[in-house]
């Protein structure tokens, strides 16, 4: 029982923390051209969730000038990032979530 509460404790840390994650992660690098839920320079991170999943958000932050034609986009206005593994993931968790 008491491992289990601590599995438990452990597992909701780790949420907080990838939660924070993604929301520092969107306050550094995306806030200037996307708001959470209205529309901004780019799509809303509630419209984005709504139509795409993980590889393409993922997709598109890596590599917007081939993704952004896959996704249908004539032309593309995003900037590349180079964003780390966790930094990824926690992102697009975050956009996820908006769901
Ligand atoms: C300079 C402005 C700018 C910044 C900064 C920016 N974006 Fe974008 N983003 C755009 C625009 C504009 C589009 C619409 C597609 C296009 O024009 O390339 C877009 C499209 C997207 C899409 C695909 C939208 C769809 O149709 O599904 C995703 C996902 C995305 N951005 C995520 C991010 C994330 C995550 C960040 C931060 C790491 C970020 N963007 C930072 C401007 C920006």
């Amino acid at each position: 029982m008491k491992f289990f509460s601590i599995f438990i404790l452990l597992f909701m840390v780790n949420s907080v923390v990838l939660a924070n994650g993604g929301k520092t992660v969107f306050e550094t690098y995306c806030w200037g051209c996307h708001h959470q839920t209205a529309e901004a320079f780019g799509p809303s991170f509630k419209e984005i969730a709504s139509k795409r999943g993980a590889d393409e958000i993922r997709g598109m932050i890596s590599d917007p000038e081939s993704v952004s034609k896959i996704l249908g986009y004539k032309r593309n206005a995003m900037p590349k990032f180079q964003l780390n593994e966790e930094e990824l993931k926690v992102i697009t968790k975050y956009i996820l979530s908006f769901k």
